[in-house]
């Protein structure tokens, strides 16, 4: 059984996913924590009600970077991960912290990375005059929304959309690819060569949204 520690900041939609993935699909993994940074974070009680063990690690409470990764690294340590999940969790994080975790730290990002990394990725993209849109999930780099591709899903940008209209587009196909990458990660089944990941059963690594 190999433990899942989920990071969320908010709402934890993506954490829902994951969990419902977890379950459904039986994997051989279990949940063993969702941690947040904020103790008003939504998906806390999502997690709660779920039977999932919670842990808030306020950054607000830490006078440095490094003393709230070092807190956090302490907590996620004790619950002995397999694999550490990034789920709109809005923190950037030191390098000791990304290095510590390396090959088992997974960040899903609301764009084609690696374009429009950073916040407000739809209206850049909108902006930008963009025909397709998407999500990424990676592997975590010490550079903000930056690392190896494990999985990525593409949507179209359609004329007059709003922000929010293609945030959501997005959003529903992350509920689908990141389940997707977090299990290849549980079954081991994620190769990485020279910054190139491959999934090692032939399982798709980009979802096309029906309109794209
Ligand atoms: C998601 O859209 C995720 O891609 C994004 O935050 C949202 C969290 O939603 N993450 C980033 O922008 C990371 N740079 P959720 O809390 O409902 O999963």
């Amino acid at each position: 059984m190999k433990n899942i520690v989920i990071l969320i900041s908010g709402r934890g939609s993506n954490m829902e996913a994951i969990v419902r993935a977890c379950r459904d699909e039986a994997w051989p993994a279990r949940i063993a924590a969702v941690v947040s940074n904020r103790p008003d974070a939504a998906g806390l009680q999502f997690a709660a009600d779920h039977g999932i063990a919670t842990a808030v690690v306020d950054h607000r409470q830490h006078a440095s970077r490094e003393a709230f990764d070092a807190e956090l690294a302490r907590v996620i340590d004790g619950l002995a991960p397999d694999v550490v999940v990034l789920a709109g969790f809005m923190r950037i994080l030191t390098p000791g912290f990304v290095q510590h975790y390396a090959g088992r730290l997974l960040n899903v990002h609301p764009s084609l990375l690696p374009a429009f990394p950073g916040l407000h990725t739809h209206q850049r993209a909108i902006e930008a005059g963009c025909k397709v849109a998407g999500a990424t999930v990676h592997h975590v780099t010490p550079e903000l929304d930056h690392g190896p591709i494990v999985i990525q899903a593409a949507v179209p940008v359609l004329p007059g959309d709003t922000p929010q209209q293609l945030a959501e587009r997005v959003l529903a196909l992350e509920h689908q690819i990141y389940p997707r990458a977090v299990r290849w990660a549980v079954e081991g089944t994620l190769r990485l060569h020279g910054g190139v990941v491959t999934q090692t059963e032939g399982e798709p690594q980009l979802v096309m949204a029906p309109q794209a």
